[in-house]
């Protein structure tokens, strides 16, 4: 499509059909270009097991079309009917207490259930055979946020096919028993039958069994995708097929997932009480489209004010949604949806902000909608526009999960780490890709590895490679500390092929102490040197084999020793950062300075300046006016460079 996508989530279904009239002219009035229809919808599509009712999806369907407003199809899979769960109670998700859960909300099935996957097949079926050659079908929206609310499901048929995933990895149980380190706590297998998923149990499970059941749950939603997926390609080859992804979301390891996606799409709810939420939505905006390879992507869901989940559900200050909207066209989105086009008068998200809320069309937010709509109508000339960066960020599921186990070093909050380090980018307009480990990072100048806990062999190859040719590496603490077995690298962290590189090697983690009991915060270690200052949270023994110190620890069980080192490597530069400097500005400035890669120290704080194709982006995120290169922006306020004005072919000669 040559325009933005301007749209939302519809449910019709929840209204009656006076009500479709009047949303159809508001939409047109508001400039919807897009519209998701059906997520919720498989009771009302399938009332009873087999009977069909499409009557009223061909109406609604047919009236957008008339307006001139693409639809985007999902399959409805979301939200199975209770008639299934009478019928077939085993389709049910079970925790892992052994709690199988019910109906009556949403989302009530089993990753690993086949007869789901045959149900939710043959609706596919249906679907795709009535609706595969309408002329508003514009992408196909399978199932929705896979894996959001019931995420392991630890059931005998998931626990059937985890056996069966792990003989595939394994091959033989000895293999297994190696990997897992059985010979821990006499948990060694003689057979693959015994093997179970991490249910309750009486204190920690075994780490590699927690990890390969994450692993495994990712693979079984990316099935759940798969099984849909295949059915659309058969019937409607052409047509593009998306799910929507939940930004950071710890449930998939989306790397393995983004190639099989046609276009990568995205749910991002930006909390208000947040001071970091534009940074941290920019940063989601940067995994999307880094996970699509640099395409672009579509923003699926977001809110036009308060959601109705948070403890505080807090509307959103007058131009927040329009600066956070062009953040993600300036970060590469082709596509502007919310959650949802009409505020539902039931249901458990009655109070959940919509394009045309509660009170109608004379509110703020119908007003800013109907502005929004224009307003990307006028950026249509970014359409298919890519955003190149010279810097990535290494991000990597596995090391999230092991980060998160009981038995990690720390219970580090890995996502935090990662937007520590974003931020200081973030703040000096610098912008970031993220990459897989292992991946070619030949695209690159500069790459960050923050707490990367995991990684393969092969993984720590790709980043001394990077150095050895020209890369400028900055690792920080945490970092390679184990296989992608979870075992512990030996002879000093974070083992050879990067110590090599780094000139240095890690003795012994050495976080400030704080007692058990204590209520209190973890206390702050200091540093001197280069970002001298507090520095937060961990602290490690840093042996030198060959790099220089930039700064080193003051005080405590560490005083004296690096902190923060810098090693010449082939003809690349390796950084190691065993803490995290409260203030990382004076580091992040060497680091690009080194690699020449431009960066903007006088951006004032909350401020956001992106350049997409012709266009320039300069968003102030924050309550008060800013004075940015001559431009005044008022609170929330955003200006985009008009693109150069071409010669008419005529005018040229
Ligand atoms: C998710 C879901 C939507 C809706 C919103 C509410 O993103 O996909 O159906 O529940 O949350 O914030």
């Amino acid at each position: 499509m040559n325009r933005i996508w301007y749209g939302g989530d519809y449910n019709p279904e929840q209204w009656p059909r006076d009500v479709w009239d009047e949303d159809v002219e508001l939409m047109r009035r508001a400039g919807v270009t897009v519209i998701t229809l059906g997520v919720f919808s498989w009771a009302k599509l399938e009332p009873e097991d087999g009977r069909f009712d499409f009557g009223w999806l061909d109406d609604i369907i047919d009236r957008l079309h008339s307006a001139g407003i693409r639809v985007d199809l999902a399959t409805a899979t979301a939200s199975p009917p209770a008639w299934l769960a009478l019928k077939h109670p085993e389709t049910l998700p079970v925790t892992a207490d052994g709690v199988r859960l019910g109906t009556g909300s949403r989302q009530q099935y089993s990753p690993s259930s086949r007869t789901y996957k045959r149900y939710a097949g043959r609706l596919v079926r249906a679907l795709a055979e009535r609706y595969g050659s309408h002329p508003a079908l514009e992408a196909w929206h399978v199932n929705n946020e896979l894996a959001c609310h019931t995420r392991h499901d630890y059931s005998d048929e998931s626990a059937a096919e985890f056996r069966n995933w792990l003989q595939r990895r394994y091959g033989d149980i000895e293999t297994l028993n190696q990997a897992w380190g059985t010979a821990f706590w006499s948990q060694n297998y003689s057979s693959f039958a015994e093997v179970m998923p991490p249910r309750a149990m009486p204190t920690f499970p075994n780490p590699t069994q927690r990890l390969d059941f994450d692993r495994f749950t990712s693979d079984a939603w990316l099935g759940v995708y798969r099984a849909e997926v295949a059915i659309l390609r058969e019937i409607t080859p052409d047509v593009p097929i998306t799910t929507n992804f939940m930004g950071f979301f710890i449930g998939a390891d989306y790397w393995s997932w983004a190639d099989e996606l046609d276009f990568i799409s995205d749910d991002h709810y930006a909390d208000p009480a947040d001071p970091a939420a534009a940074a941290y939505a920019a940063m989601t905006r940067d995994l999307m489209r880094s996970l699509g390879r640099g395409r672009p992507w579509i923003l699926m869901e977001q809110a036009t004010s308060a959601v109705n989940w948070r403890t505080r559900n807090a509307a959103i200050p007058a131009g927040w949604h329009r600066a956070l909207s062009l953040q993600a066209v300036a970060r590469g989105a082709d596509g502007i949806m919310q959650f949802q086009w009409r505020q539902s008068r039931a249901g458990a998200e009655k109070f959940h902000s919509a394009m045309v809320p509660h009170a109608g069309t004379d509110t703020r937010i119908f007003r800013e909608t109907v502005k929004l709509g224009q307003e990307l109508a006028g950026l249509a000339d970014l359409v298919e526009a890519r955003v190149d960066a010279r810097v990535a960020i290494l991000f990597d599921w596995d090391s999230w999960w092991a980060h998160e186990q009981d038995a990690s070093p720390a219970r580090t909050n890995y996502v935090a780490e990662v937007f520590r380090w974003y931020r200081e980018l973030w703040d000096y307009g610098v912008l970031t890709d993220f990459v897989r480990a292992g991946e070619p990072l030949d695209d690159y100048d500069v790459v960050i590895a923050p707490a990367v806990l995991v990684l393969s062999e092969e993984s720590r190859a790709v980043l001394a490679e990077f150095v050895h040719t020209g890369g400028h590496l900055l690792a920080t603490y945490l970092t390679g500390v184990l296989d992608e077995n979870l075992h512990a690298v030996l002879g000093g962290y974070p083992g050879p092929a990067l110590r090599d590189i780094l000139g240095v090697w890690i003795e012994e983690f050495a976080p400030p102490a704080a007692p058990s009991m204590s209520l209190g915060d973890v206390p702050n270690l200091e540093i001197d040197g280069l970002a001298a200052g507090v520095a937060t949270g961990w602290g490690e023994v840093v042996r030198l084999d060959g790099a220089e110190v930039r700064s080193w620890f003051r005080g405590g069980i560490l005083d004296g020793l690096p902190a923060i080192t810098r090693h010449a490597a082939g003809s690349g530069i390796a950084w190691y950062a065993a803490t995290a400097p409260a203030n990382a500005a004076a580091l992040m400035r060497e680091l690009l300075d080194g690699a020449s890669i431009p960066f903007e120290s006088d951006l004032p704080i909350g401020v956001e300046w992106v350049t997409r194709g012709e266009r320039t982006f300069v968003i102030n995120h924050t309550d008060e006016w800013k004075w940015v290169d001559g431009v005044h922006l008022e609170p929330f306020g955003a200006s985009v460079s008009q693109p150069p004005v071409r010669c008419s072919h005529s005018d040229e000669r």
